[in-house]
C-alpha cells in the first residue's frame, strides 16, 4: 500500500487490555517539570521564564523561556550560518537522519504521549494518533526525499550537450505552527523543509512550547546538526521577526486563515526576493447527507467529525447539510448519539472529550453558543464540567452563510436542504471561499461524484467520518481560504520547499 520503501507506524489495539493498561501506566509514570527554551545552535537561551500550565487542571507543567524579536532574529542569523553545511549533505544523509529521529520519537513513546495529553489536553487515542502522524511524517518525507533530492534528473538534448535538472534547498525556512498538533505539524513541517537541504528556524505555538522542545531535542539526538535546526519558542511578535528578516527564504505556515493573511502582507511588504509562503489554514467544513444515507452511519462519522478531539481538529465537521425530507429522524438520531459524549479529563480512557485549549478559546466558543442561543434553533446544549471544558452543541441554522467564520470547537451547525436544493447547497459552500474538508453521504454514485467535482475541496470523504488523514494515504490540505497548498504528506510536498536548477554542458 505505501511501497515497499516505507510502511507507517502500528497502532495500539484498544481491544487488548493488557496492552493499553501497560501504556498508561508507563505515560503516567512520566513526570516533570518540564523546560522549554531557545534552543539556537544546540545551545539554550537564558531569559525570563514563565510557567506551561495544563488545560486539563490547570496545574503547573513546567516553564518556557519566550523569545523575543531580537532572539528570533539570533536564531535566523544563526540558520543561515548552518545553511551551506547543511544544504551540502548528502540526501542520503538527511533522510537517514529523519529515519533516527522517528526511531527516537518511538522509543520517547511515553514522555511525548504524556506531553500531548497533559500540554494539549488529548484524550490517549487521540495522542496516539499524533505520535503516529508525527513519525509517518518522518519517515515519508525520507523515503520521498531520497527519490527527489539524491541525484539530479538527466535530460535530453542534442548530440554533444549534456541537460541535468537538480533540486537543491532554498535556505533559510521559518516553520510556524499550530498548538492543535503540536507533534505532528510541528515535527512534519521541520522533517520537509530539512529534506529539501533547507535550515530550518521553528517556532511552535506559544500554547505547546514543552512538546516541541523535546520534539526538537530528539532531532537534535538524531544526528540533524545544530546549525541546521533551531527553536524560537514565542507568540505572533516572535513570528513577525522571523518574517521580516533578511535571511528568510521561506515560510511553511500551518495556523487560521487570519494570520496565513497576515504573513502573506508582511513578506509583500519586503524587499528583496520574492519568497514562498506554504500556507494551511482553516476551514468551515461541510458535510452533505442525502435521503440514501444510512442514519446511524450519518450519527457515528457526524460525531466523529465533529466532536472528537473537542472540535479543535481544522478538519473538523462545522456545518451539517441534511436533505430536508429525512431531516427530523436524522436529527433525532444524531441529538441521541452525541448526548452520550463524555467530558471530562482526557486521560481517563472513558472520556470523549478533553478540554479546549485556553480561556481564549472557552470564551470565543461560549461566545458564539450565546449568540447562536439567541438566534439558532438549539438541539443539543450540554453542560460542561468547571473549567477549560465545552460541552457538544447542535445547532440548527437558516443558511450556508449563517455562519460566517471557523468556529473552533464542538459545536455543529445543521442546515435543512430541500430535494431539489443540491446544486444551491454546492453553490452556497462554494461562496464561503473555504476548500478544506468536505464529507458526503450518499449511495447514489452520481450524486457523490457530481458534488466532489463541483467543490474545490482538498480532502473528500465519501460515507465515512472526515477526519485523522493518514500520511501517504490522504495527502492533506486545501485551496481558497483553506491554504495554499501542497499537501502534507503526499508526493508533491517536498518540492515546494526547493529551487530548481538546470545544468547544461556542452561537452
Ligand atoms: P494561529 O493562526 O493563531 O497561530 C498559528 C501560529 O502562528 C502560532 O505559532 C502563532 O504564534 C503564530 N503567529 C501568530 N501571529 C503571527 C504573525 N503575525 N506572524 C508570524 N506568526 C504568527 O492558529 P492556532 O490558533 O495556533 O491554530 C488553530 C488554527 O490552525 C485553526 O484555524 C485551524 O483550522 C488551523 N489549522 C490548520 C491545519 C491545516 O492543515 N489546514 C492544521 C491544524 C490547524
Ligand atoms: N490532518 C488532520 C486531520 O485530517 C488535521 O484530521
Amino acid at each position: 500500500l505505501f511501497g515497499p520503501e516505507r510502511r507507517n507506524s502500528e497502532g495500539l489495539a484498544f481491544g487488548d487490555r493488557a496492552a493499553v493498561e501497560a501504556l498508561r501506566t508507563g505515560v503516567a509514570r512520566v513526570t516533570g517539570p518540564f523546560a522549554a527554551a531557545p534552543i539556537l545552535d544546540g545551545r539554550e537561551v537564558e531569559g525570563r521564564t514563565r510557567t506551561v500550565a495544563s488545560p486539563i487542571d490547570g496545574a503547573s507543567l513546567g516553564t518556557v523561556t519566550e523569545a523575543d524579536a531580537a532572539m528570533a532574529a539570533r536564531a535566523m542569523d544563526a540558520a543561515a550560518h548552518g545553511f551551506s553545511d547543511w544544504a551540502a549533505t548528502p540526501a542520503e544523509t538527511r533522510a537517514a537522519c529523519l529515519e533516527r529521529a522517528a526511531n527516537a520519537f518511538e522509543a520517547d513513546r511515553d514522555t511525548l504521549l504524556h506531553l500531548l495529553q497533559a500540554e494539549a489536553g488529548k484524550t490517549l487515542d487521540d495522542a496516539i494518533a499524533e505520535w503516529r502522524e508525527a513519525i509517518d511524517f518522518l519517515r515519508y518525507y525520507a523515503a520521498e526525499g531520497r527519490k527527489l533530492f539524491a541525484a539530479p534528473v538527466a535530460l535530453p538534448g542534442p548530440a554533444g550537450e549534456a541537460n541535468t535538472l537538480a533540486l537543491h534547498g532554498r535556505g533559510v525556512f521559518a516553520a510556524i505552527s499550530p498548538w492543535n498538533f503540536p507533534l505532528a505539524i510541528f515535527s512534519g513541517q521541520i522533517a520537509a523543509a530539512l529534506m529539501a537541504g533547507n535550515a530550518v528556524v521553528a517556532k511552535p505555538a506559544p500554547q505547546t512550547p514543552l512538546v516541541a522542545d523535546r520534539a526538537l531535542r530528539l532531532l537534535h539526538g538524531a544526528g540533524i546538526p545544530a546549525g541546521a535546526l533551531h527553536l524560537v519558542p514565542g507568540g505572533p511578535e516572535a513570528g513577525a521577526a522571523l518574517i521580516g528578516h533578511p535571511a528568510l527564504a521561506g515560510v511553511v505556515f500551518t495556523g487560521s486563515t487570519a494570520t496565513a493573511r497576515a504573513i502573506n502582507r508582511a513578506l509583500a511588504e519586503r524587499d528583496g526576493a520574492i519568497l514562498p509562503l506554504i500556507a494551511e489554514t482553516g476551514g468551515i467544513n461541510a458535510m452533505i447527507v442525502d435521503a440514501t444515507a444510512l442514519p446511524e452511519q450519518v450519527a457515528d462519522d457526524v460525531v466523529a467529525s465533529a466532536f472528537r478531539s473537542a472540535g479543535q481538529r481544522c478538519s473538523a465537521l462545522r456545518l451539517l447539510l441534511v436533505q430536508e425530507d429525512v431531516a427530523e429522524g436524522m436529527i433525532a438520531t444524531l441529538v441521541g448519539a452525541a448526548r452520550g459524549l463524555r467530558l471530562g479529563d482526557p486521560r481517563d480512557l472513558a472520556t470523549d472529550l478533553g478540554p479546549v485549549i485556553d480561556g481564549q478559546a472557552k470564551a470565543r466558543l461560549d461566545a458564539h453558543i450565546a449568540r447562536m442561543g439567541r438566534e439558532a434553533r438549539t438541539h443539543l446544549a450540554g453542560t460542561a464540567p468547571s473549567g477549560l471544558f465545552v460541552a457538544p452543541h447542535i445547532f440548527e441554522i437558516g443558511s450556508v452563510a449563517d455562519l460566517r467564520e471557523e468556529v473552533f470547537g464542538p459545536i455543529l451547525h445543521i442546515v435543512r436542504y430541500p430535494v431539489d436544493g443540491l446544486e444551491r447547497v454546492i453553490e452556497e459552500i462554494r461562496a464561503a471561499g473555504y476548500g478544506l474538508t468536505l464529507g458526503i453521504h450518499s449511495r447514489i454514485e452520481r450524486t457523490w461524484t457530481r458534488i466532489a467535482a463541483a467543490l474545490p475541496h482538498g480532502n473528500v470523504y465519501v460515507n465515512r467520518n472526515m477526519i485523522g488523514a493518514v500520511v501517504g494515504s490522504q495527502p492533506f490540505g486545501g485551496t481558497g481560504l483553506s491554504g495554499t497548498g501542497p499537501k502534507a504528506g503526499g508526493p508533491h510536498y517536498l518540492t515546494r520547499f526547493a529551487t530548481e536548477r538546470t545544468l547544461t554542458v556542452n561537452m
